[in-house]
């Protein structure tokens, strides 16, 4: 498999288990399969609220000598309403706390949205706005002070553009070191990904399936079946695999880390076998055709309940 190389060397492998939408009840289950079958990269995040079952299934795979520490490599996110920069530190030692961990590998800010601290979702408060001029500087600052204080190795974002990468950058000490963005063969995001690849910014794909186990809330009306498309489907018959594997090897093989969720046993293996896949140039040239800008995660739920931030503003400003 890929590993990818941040600016001081360290590395990650570009397959790694994503836990949004992993329930607690299945999810330390199956980050322990996950780590057996060779999982090494775990993305986390505080609002999964499902960190401390993680934490435990650490525990047990460090207790039984499956993996050291130093051979796992784990990211969680910053929750919006943590923003304030004196709440950032506060942030990351509840992960911490609840992963069971000294360090994390990798810590994001997972949207580039302030929301009021207390407020984790906006209808959490009636007539609430997310707060979209909280200054994202002194977030990353914050973020910046993590990293000194030993309490995470590497920083990125999440959710970012170009534009916002950009502003950021004009003041960060650190360049953030990933992008962490939905992605996949009708969201290339090829403009985005050669900006962070030029700036050394490493880029993971989420929801690289299609993030088919959302709450119904959460899903449009008509979304396409990333496992439907002929193309892909084509190729997956002529590797003998599942259309899944080759969403998987179409990130991985073009230089991007990549998180598929899974809590089935079968399927976390395919998912990692997925990098033995040699799909041809002409394979990946047809998977990179089917690029329309599709986004199944709109960003249109920040503007629920008067919110006053645009998926407009989100992505296009
Ligand atoms: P399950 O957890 O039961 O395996 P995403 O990573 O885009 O959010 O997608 C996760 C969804 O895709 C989940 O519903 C997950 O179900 C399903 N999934 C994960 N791996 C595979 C696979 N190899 N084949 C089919 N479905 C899969």
């Amino acid at each position: 498999m890929n590993r990818l190389a941040f600016r001081n060397g360290d590395k990650i492998d570009a397959i790694g288990l994503g836990t949004w939408k992993s329930e607690p009840g299945e999810v330390g289950q199956a980050v322990r399969e996950a780590i057996k079958v060779g999982y090494r990269h775990i993305d986390c995040a505080w609002i999964y609220q499902n960190e401390k079952e993680i934490g435990d299934a650490f525990q047990a795979a460090f207790g039984d000598g499956d993996i050291s520490r130093e051979d796992l490599f784990v990211t969680s996110k910053l929750w919006n309403s943590f923003h304030a920069a004196e709440d950032v530190e506060k942030a990351v030692r509840e992960s911490l706390d609840a992963l069971q961990l000294d360090y994390l590998d990798l810590y994001l800010i997972h949207w580039p949205i302030a929301h009021q601290p207390g407020v984790v979702f906006s209808e959490d408060a009636s007539g609430f706005a997310p707060i979209e001029d909280y200054p994202i500087a002194d977030t990353w600052k914050a973020m910046e002070a993590l990293v000194e204080k030993g309490l995470v190795k590497h920083i990125g974002v999440s959710n970012f553009n170009v534009v916002k990468l950009q502003k950021l950058m004009e003041t960060a000490v650190i360049v953030p070191e990933m992008n962490q963005v939905e992605s996949h063969p009708l969201l290339a995001q090829n403009e985005l990904l050669d900006f962070c690849t030029n700036n050394g910014i490493l880029y993971t794909a989420y929801s690289p399936l299609g993030s088919r186990d959302r709450a119904p809330g959460m899903k449009g009306d008509a979304e396409p079946d990333l496992f439907e498309i002929d193309t892909l489907k084509e190729i997956a018959d002529n590797h003998n695999v599942h259309p899944a594997q080759i969403l998987i090897k179409w990130a991985e093989g073009r230089g991007t880390a990549v998180i598929p969720k899974s809590v089935n046993p079968t399927r976390l293996k395919q998912n990692l076998a997925s990098a033995d896949i040699n799909l041809s140039a002409e394979e990946m040239a047809s998977i990179n055709n089917l690029d329309k800008g599709y986004r199944f995660l709109d960003g249109k739920f920040w503007e629920r309940d008067g919110g006053s931030y645009t998926a407009e503003e989100l992505w296009n400003a």
